[in-house]
């Protein structure tokens, strides 16, 4: 099903796809690759949208910076000092969070119109031309994000992209769940949290990473036994002053990389990736204004973003974000809902 998602300033009209499949309905949009809504039963079989977002295109454009649903590219999280080298050339990027260039500056992919490639009752392909040059970074890229609806509660999200020239691929989905419902905003920091992940990435003040990977071992990022996600969120440890709360890179190394669970509603999400981070963002500076009027504020979702490690770009030891001229780039992400 295909319906009109508001008219942008330019006179272009937005529409929102909907596919089922599974037992979930989503919702998704041209505007942004943004994912809109996500329909999950619970226990009880009561349906419930479990994502953060917005009525219309509009509100993800006006919107104060949350990344809700955004579809986040070429690169996702931050590059120290808006610049680095890719083989003998310096790349320089626009700086959007203070020096350094946050989900690939000003003019991210969230904020473009994407074409829409195919489209099925239960999947919905979006395309985007990124030309030479754009954010910074060289080449011209074809991107491609599909979303898809599967048996036994998966949401996929497959990423491909291709590019004329060596360049940077790194693009995720910045979703905030609340298993209670995006509406029940007082829960969701009384939802539980897995993260197998034995190493995290302290970071600095600009929540840039300091090099180090730190075991988790005794200390309040410890999720690898199921927690709730603000039992320990106001401790006395420097990475979660720094950042306000969890706002944090975790290793990647089995699947699930990490399962939400709401015990009231019995709903649960298992994310699987083959990327080698996944970021935990507790929303400690979410401000917005969302579907229904909904106010989300401080801590009142948690986005769980799958990508390479921040700045890795700067640290040549981690796994690189590069491709090569003319090679594939493909990644995916399932979100597997039970309840
Ligand atoms: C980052 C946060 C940032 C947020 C923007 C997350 O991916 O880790 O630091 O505030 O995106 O909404």
């Amino acid at each position: 099903m295909k319906e009109q998602f508001g008219i942008l300033p330019d006179g272009t009209q937005a529409y929102l796809y909907t596919i089922r499949g599974g037992g979930l309905t989503a919702t998704v949009t041209d505007f942004g690759a943004h994912l809109v809504s996500l329909w999950v039963p619970d226990k009880n079989g009561h349906i419930e949208d479990v994502v953060l977002g917005f009525d219309d295109a509009n509100g993800y454009r006006t919107g104060k910076g949350g990344y809700l649903g955004a579809t986040v590219g070429r690169n996702a999280n931050r590059i120290k000092g808006a610049s680095f080298i890719l083989g003998d050339t310096r790349i320089r990027m626009s700086a959007n969070d203070g020096e350094n260039s946050l989900h690939s500056g000003p003019n991210g992919f969230h904020l473009r119109m994407w074409e829409v490639e195919r489209c099925s009752d239960h999947s919905v392909t979006f395309h985007l031309v990124s030309p030479q040059g754009d954010q910074g970074f060289p080449g011209k890229a074809h991107f491609y994000v599909t979303y898809s609806l599967e048996k036994d509660g998966v949401l996929r999200i497959c990423y491909d992209g291709i590019c004329d020239r060596d360049t940077i691929m790194n693009l995720t989905n910045h979703s905030y769940f609340n298993l209670a419902g995006h509406k029940n905003t007082a829960s969701a920091m009384k939802q539980e949290l897995i993260l197998p992940g034995r190493f995290f990435n302290p970071d600095d003040a600009e929540n840039i990473p300091t090099g180090e990977l730190r075991d988790v071992e005794g200390t309040p990022m410890d999720f690898r036994a199921p927690k709730p996600l603000g039992r320990d969120i106001n401790c006395d440890y420097e990475p979660l002053h720094l950042q306000a709360g969890y706002d944090h890179n975790w290793e990647v190394f089995c699947s699930p990389c990490a399962i939400l669970i709401d015990p009231e509603s019995g709903r649960e999400m298992a994310v699987s990736t083959d990327r080698p981070g996944i970021q935990l963002y507790t929303g400690n500076f979410l401000d917005e204004v969302g579907k229904d009027g909904t106010t989300y504020g401080f801590r009142e979702g948690v986005a769980l973003e799958t990508q390479f490690y921040p700045d890795s770009v700067h640290h040549p030891e981690w796994p690189q974000p590069i491709v090569k001229a003319g090679q594939p780039y493909h990644s995916e992400t399932t979100y597997k809902f039970s309840w």
